[in-house]
């Protein structure tokens, strides 16, 4: 397991799919937020492989977010789309609603940044996210995350365009443990 100071990143569990599709995945305004395609819902049992791991895939990494504290799940966390030709990744997180904005978020960013440049000797991290959220802006932007441009109406969710941000951060840039 993969330790911050207040998360842990595990390996997805059994008993974790079908929290995680009760409150992420069944949400659908979260899901639509958060996806970056429409939400449909999932038949029980499938193996939707975005809560079904399968190891031999590469390019993702998915993990379950616990509590350090006790272990309770809290969320996922996931790198993908990894290049290990111009050694880049993207970041993803979605948590539980009952545990946003206790400083998780910018804990599970904080050990996604860990993963990536320390343990896949990753050069380049990216975020991309709405421009109203600003909890993942926070939590990206406390990490050293730097905003490098908006993508202007590249979003429909629920109804309408909207504007997405893109964060990067360089290995060089990286300060571990450091809360910006
Ligand atoms: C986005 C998300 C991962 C952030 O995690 P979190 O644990 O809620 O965030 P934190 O508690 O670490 O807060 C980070 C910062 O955002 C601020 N913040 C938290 N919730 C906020 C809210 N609802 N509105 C405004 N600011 C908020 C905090 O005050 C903190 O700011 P600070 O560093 O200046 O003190 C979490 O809210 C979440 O899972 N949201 C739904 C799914 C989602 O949006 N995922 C990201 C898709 S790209």
């Amino acid at each position: 397991m993969l330790k911050g100071n207040k998360v842990g990143l595990r390996a997805r569990h059994e008993d974790d799919i079908p929290v995680l599709r009760a409150e992420l995945y069944d949400d659908v305004v979260n899901a639509s937020r958060a996806e970056g395609g429409p939400w449909r819902p999932i038949t029980p049992g499938s193996k939707d492989p975005r809560l079904v791991v399968d190891d031999k895939v590469q390019g993702v990494v998915p993990f379950s977010v616990v509590e350090l504290d006790g272990g309770t799940l809290i969320g996922t966390a996931t790198l993908w789309g990894i290049d290990n030709h111009n050694r880049a990744a993207h970041i993803g997180l979605g948590l539980l609603p009952s545990s946003r904005g206790k400083g998780y978020g910018t804990d599970v960013v904080a050990t996604l940044c860990h993963y990536g440049f320390i343990v896949r000797g990753l050069q380049r991290l990216q975020i991309e996210t709405l421009s109203d959220n600003t909890a993942m802006l926070r939590s990206a932007e406390r990490n050293g995350f730097v905003r490098e441009g908006v993508m202007r109406s590249s979003a429909w969710v629920m109804g309408e365009f909207m504007d997405e941000v893109l964060l990067g951060l360089l290995a060089q840039d990286w300060k571990p443990g450091s809360k910006v």
